[in-house]
C-alpha cells in the first residue's frame, strides 16, 4: 500500500498493509489479527509530523473515530471528549466558535487529535498539555484499554510519555480536554496582541493565530513539509549568555529547564533560508521548516538536515535535535 498521500512531506512510501478502525471493537480486532501476520504494527495519525522511509515493514493502523461529546463540570467548565480521528483544526474551530477557551492558540496545526498529545503540540505560548485532562489509549500488544491522566502523560516541550516509554506501544483513541467559557486570551507571544480586536473572544485569537501561520508556514497541501523540523534547543543559562554577548540580536526565552533558543534563527544565520537542492529545501519564510518540492527523496532530506545541524553546531556550538518521528526503513 502506498502511503504517499498519508504523509504531508509527500514522500513515496510503501507499507505491507494499512488498516483503519472507527470503533474500539474494530481496532481491537485489527490489532489481534495484525499481531500474528505482521512483524510490527505502526500507529499513524495525520502523517504531518513524520518522515516516512520508502519501505515500511509491517502494518500501519489508523484510528478514525470521529465522536465528540461534552461532560459538564460546572457552569463555565467542561471536559471535552474527542476521538482520535477528528481533524485538529476542525476541533479548534468547533470549540472556539462555541465560545470555549483552551486551544485557541493552537489553530491551524495540521494533523489529528490523536497525534496532538504525542509531540505535545504547542504554538503562540500554549501547549495541548496545559489543557489535557486525560489521554485514552489501546495497547498494541494485547488490546488492553488504558486511561492516562495528565500527570502520567509526562508532558514537556515537544515531549510526552508517548515519545518515551510508550513509544510505538499504544494507539491514542481519545483525548479529553478541560475547556472553559470564562477563560482569558494568552497573547504574550510575538505580535499576536497587536493583531487582535478589543476584548477578543477565543475565535478572534484562533483567527489571528491562523493568519500569522499562513504568512510564515507553507500549506502542506501545496508544498510538502512536516512543520518545524528541529526542536528549539534548550541550553544552560551560561551558554545562552555567552552566545547573547556574541550575537546580541539572538532571540531567547527563559524556561524552567534553561534558555530556549530559536532554531529557525540559528539556521537562518547560517544562510540556509531559501536553499534548494535535489527536490528538497529550506522554506523561504521560515528556516526551521524543511520542504519537499515533490521530486526529492528522504535521503536527500535527511542529508540536508545533517548538513544544517553540522553548520549550526560549527557556528554556535549548539546541537539541533530532529522533531518529527521517522517511520520505516
Ligand atoms: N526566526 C528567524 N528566521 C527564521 C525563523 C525564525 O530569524 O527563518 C526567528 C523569528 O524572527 C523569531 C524566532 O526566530 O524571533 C522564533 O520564530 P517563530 O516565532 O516563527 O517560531 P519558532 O520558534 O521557529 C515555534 C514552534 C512552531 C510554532 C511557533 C509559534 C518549535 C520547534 N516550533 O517555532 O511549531 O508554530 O513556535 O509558536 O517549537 C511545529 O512544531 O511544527 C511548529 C510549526
Amino acid at each position: 500500500v502506498s502511503l504517499k498521500s498519508r504523509n504531508t512531506l509527500g514522500f513515496e512510501s510503501r507499507a505491507q498493509a494499512l488498516a483503519e478502525a472507527d470503533s474500539l471493537l474494530s481496532l481491537r480486532r485489527i490489532l489481534s489479527a495484525g499481531r500474528h501476520r505482521f512483524s510490527r504494527i505502526i500507529p499513524l495519525g495525520g502523517g504531518s509530523n513524520v518522515v516516512m522511509n520508502p519501505c515500511v515493514d509491517g502494518m500501519v493502523v489508523r484510528y478514525t473515530g470521529q465522536r465528540i461529546w461534552q461532560e459538564p463540570v460546572s457552569a463555565n467548565e467542561a471536559l471535552w471528549h474527542i476521538e482520535a480521528g477528528v481533524d485538529w483544526h476542525a476541533l479548534v474551530e468547533k470549540t472556539t466558535s462555541a465560545g470555549w477557551w483552551g486551544i485557541e492558540n493552537l489553530a491551524l496545526i495540521p494533523g489529528s487529535v490523536g497525534a496532538a498529545p504525542i509531540q505535545n503540540i504547542g504554538a503562540y505560548g500554549s501547549e495541548i498539555g496545559d489543557v489535557i485532562d486525560s489521554v485514552h489509549v489501546m495497547h498494541l500488544d494485547d488490546g488492553r484499554y488504558e486511561m492516562l491522566d495528565r500527570a502520567k502523560c509526562d508532558f514537556g516541550y515537544r515531549h510526552s510519555v508517548f515519545k518515551a516509554t510508550l513509544a510505538g506501544r499504544v494507539m491514542v483513541v481519545r483525548v479529553v480536554l478541560r475547556l472553559h467559557l470564562d477563560g482569558k486570551p494568552r497573547v504574550g507571544y510575538g505580535d499576536l496582541a497587536r493583531r487582535l480586536p478589543e476584548n477578543p473572544g477565543p475565535s478572534d485569537v484562533a483567527t489571528a493565530v491562523a493568519a500569522i501561520r499562513q504568512e510564515k508556514l507553507p500549506d502542506p497541501r501545496r508544498l510538502g513539509n512536516a512543520g518545524s523540523f528541529f526542536k528549539n534547543p534548550v541550553v544552560p543559562v551560561e551558554q545562552a549568555e555567552a552566545l547573547m554577548t556574541q550575537w546580541p540580536a539572538m532571540p531567547v526565552w527563559s524556561t524552567d529547564q534553561g534558555t530556549k533558543l530559536a532554531a529557525g534563527w540559528l539556521i537562518d544565520q547560517c544562510g540556509w533560508k531559501g536553499y534548494r537542492s535535489n527536490g528538497v529545501g529550506v522554506h523561504q519564510q521560515q528556516a526551521l521548516v524543511l520542504v519537499h518540492y515533490g521530486d526529492g527523496s528522504v535521503s536527500d532530506l535527511l542529508d540536508m538536515a545533517k548538513r544544517i545541524r553540522a553548520s549550526v553546531e560549527a557556528r554556535f556550538g549548539v546541537m539541533l535535535e530532529m522533531e518529527p518521528g521517522i517511520i520505516g526503513q
